[in-house]
């Protein structure tokens, strides 16, 4: 068993039995052991009859990061009051994570994070939310996980079972980031890639978990410059490169109607 599972063991946590997690953890986390990490989790958890609200309980995953990272500052952020004494290397605090004001109070204490993981509502707004609002705020080479992703299949959860394409479920959001992660390749000059797009090189789906590492995505394509294809030639080259401007454009303006109507199919 290694050190990560006992903690979680010995913490009772759900990240381990009731779900996969850990080894999960260990692999992305286990470099930095020895490190002076910052981490913060979304969701403190503890609950009596499916409530969460009992301030005097819960903390069971900070407890596990607090024990396996040494030197590391934990921060913890539940919608409730939790007043849990865990020691002076883990902070406690009181938001939602769909609040600019609650995550600016962490992040003006921590300003960058190694970990971020997001154990909260596990509802689509709040998840993508959270994750457009602090991923400025990982670290070069941090990661972001995502749990139980299984909620965008739930109806208690407005996920979705029945149209697995709907727009507003987590695990379709994320999915596009395939997307980012290749935007040197999209033959497509008019694609702007954003923030997210120059910076996520790996994402990873398992089962209910997402892993999401943060580095500069530099990679260039060997076929495209610049998201369009060379035209090769001379004598005819203006005209050729002329036809290829007016075929990019004409499949953008298809793209935008195939969007269209995309969205009023939903
Ligand atoms: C599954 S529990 C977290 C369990 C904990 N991470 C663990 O592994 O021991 C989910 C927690 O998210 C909190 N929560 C729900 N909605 C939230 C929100 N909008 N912002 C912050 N926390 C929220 C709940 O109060 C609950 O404590």
């Amino acid at each position: 068993m290694s050190i990560l599972e006992k903690l979680a063991k010995y913490h009772k946590s759900d990240k381990l039995g009731a779900h996969n997690y850990i080894s999960i953890y260990e692999k992305y986390m286990i470099s930095k052991k020895n490190k002076q990490v910052n981490l913060l989790e979304i969701g403190i958890g503890g609950y009596i009859d499916g409530n969460y609200s009992n301030e005097l309980i819960g903390g069971n995953s900070l407890r596990i990061w607090r024990d396996y990272f040494k030197k590391g500052k934990i921060a913890g952020l539940d919608i409730y009051k939790k007043k849990l004494n865990l020691g002076n290397r883990v902070k406690i605090f009181q938001g939602s994570q769909n609040s600019a004001e609650s995550l600016d109070k962490i992040i003006k204490k921590y300003r960058k994070f190694d970990f971020i993981i997001d154990d909260g509502s596990h509802f689509y707004k709040d998840i993508v939310f959270s994750f457009k609002y602090l991923f400025e705020s990982l670290k070069e080479g941090g990661y972001y996980f995502i749990e139980d992703t299984q909620t965008s299949y739930l109806r208690e959860f407005k996920g979705d079972g029945f149209y697995l394409n709907n727009n507003k479920t987590a695990i379709n959001y994320f999915k596009k980031i395939i997307d980012k992660i290749n935007y040197n390749e999209i033959e497509n000059p008019y694609y702007r890639p954003d923030y997210f797009a120059k910076n996520i090189t790996e994402i990873h789906f398992y089962h209910n978990l997402i892993v999401i590492k943060k580095e500069k995505n530099l990679e260039k394509s060997t076929i495209l410059v610049n998201n369009r294809r060379l035209v090769s030639g001379h004598n005819l080259l203006k005209l050729r490169t002329l036809i290829k401007n007016i075929k990019y454009f004409s499949l953008y303006l298809k793209g935008k109607i195939n969007s269209f109507l995309n969205i009023v199919k939903i």
